[in-house]
């Protein structure tokens, strides 16, 4: 039985339908005073996989995924395999400085306890992520999924990294679609500022595909692809697994000229064109 949370209803579908199980009937709701209302409305009497986000609001998908673990909990069910296509609160994987929470541990912790048997994500910010949990723990690359996307519609087209945290993305999309790729430097000033370095870069009239992991202020993005129109590259196009696109991101990264952006369906956005769906059935059918 497949149980999709509200963040990840439309996946959790598709996921059904992939691997021919029945989508669990699922009651979700907020209360006046904005606490959560879960109630798996379906008969789940084995094996039970959980699907939810826990990008924005984080808290709140957190809570209802909490809520639904606990709930199958108490059904005695043996198994219980959760997907969080998107990790929120991953990128604080580590004490950076003395007296903050590792986030990313502490939720890995939480999502355990609430019985858990098995994680399954995609694309985790770090792979490290998976060490901070005693389950079985399957960390699912979405690259070749936008490689065949990318391979459809554009002929040689050069992959770049904007930053060198991408560059292993750029390498994978490359070696599937047998193509160059390329990377940019950048440094992060603050949460929601960063400066990337120019170079040379040989893309007069090549169509570009900037790839990345996440997109979330598009600062990032928006840099790198002010670098590529500078040198004269024909298309610029992004593309990225997790769209967190904050506020007006997408408005900034196409006013600076970027011709398209392409994202995988594990967080819903207006770009979320690349399902996930065929990768995480396959991992779970293993
Ligand atoms: C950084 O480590 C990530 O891979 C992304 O480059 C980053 O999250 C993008 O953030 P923003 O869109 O805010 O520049």
């Amino acid at each position: 039985m497949i149980i999709g949370g509200s963040a990840s209803q439309k996946l959790a579908a598709k996921i059904a339908w992939e691997l021919g199980e029945t989508l669990c009937p699922m009651e979700t709701h907020k209360f006046p005073d904005g606490e959560r209302y879960i109630r798996i409305g379906g008969d789940v009497t084995e094996n039970a996989v959980v699907i939810q986000s826990t990008g924005y609001p984080q808290d709140q998908n957190l809570i209802e995924l909490f809520l639904i673990l606990k709930t199958l909990k108490s059904m005695n069910l043996e198994n219980v395999k959760v997907v969080i296509p998107y990790f929120g609160y991953g990128r604080q994987e580590k004490r950076f400085r003395k007296g903050e929470s590792v986030s990313a541990s502490v939720i890995a912790q939480l999502i355990e306890a609430a019985g858990a048997s098995e994680f399954y994500s995609i694309n985790l910010h770090e792979n490290g992520i998976c060490d901070f949990f005693d389950i079985p723990t399957y960390n699912i690359s979405a690259m070749p999924r936008i490689a065949d996307y990318i391979g459809e519609r554009f002929e040689n087209p050069l992959i770049v990294a904007p930053d060198k945290g991408a560059l292993p993305f750029a390498k994978e999309i490359s070696d599937l679609l047998k193509c160059d790729y390329d990377h940019l430097e950048k440094n992060r000033l603050s949460p929601d500022k960063v400066e990337t370095k120019t170079k040379n870069l040989d893309v007069k009239g090549k169509e570009t595909i900037i790839i990345d992991d996440i997109i979330s202020t598009g600062g990032t993005i928006v840099n790198a692809a002010n670098i590529l129109r500078q040198h004269n590259a024909d298309k610029v196009v992004v593309s990225c697994v997790h769209p967190v696109l904050v506020e007006d991101a997408l408005l900034k990264i196409f006013t600076a000229g970027v011709n398209d952006v392409i994202a995988t369906d594990t967080l819903r956005s207006d770009v979320s064109m690349i399902s996930v769906a065929p990768l995480v059935a396959e991992a779970l059918r293993k």
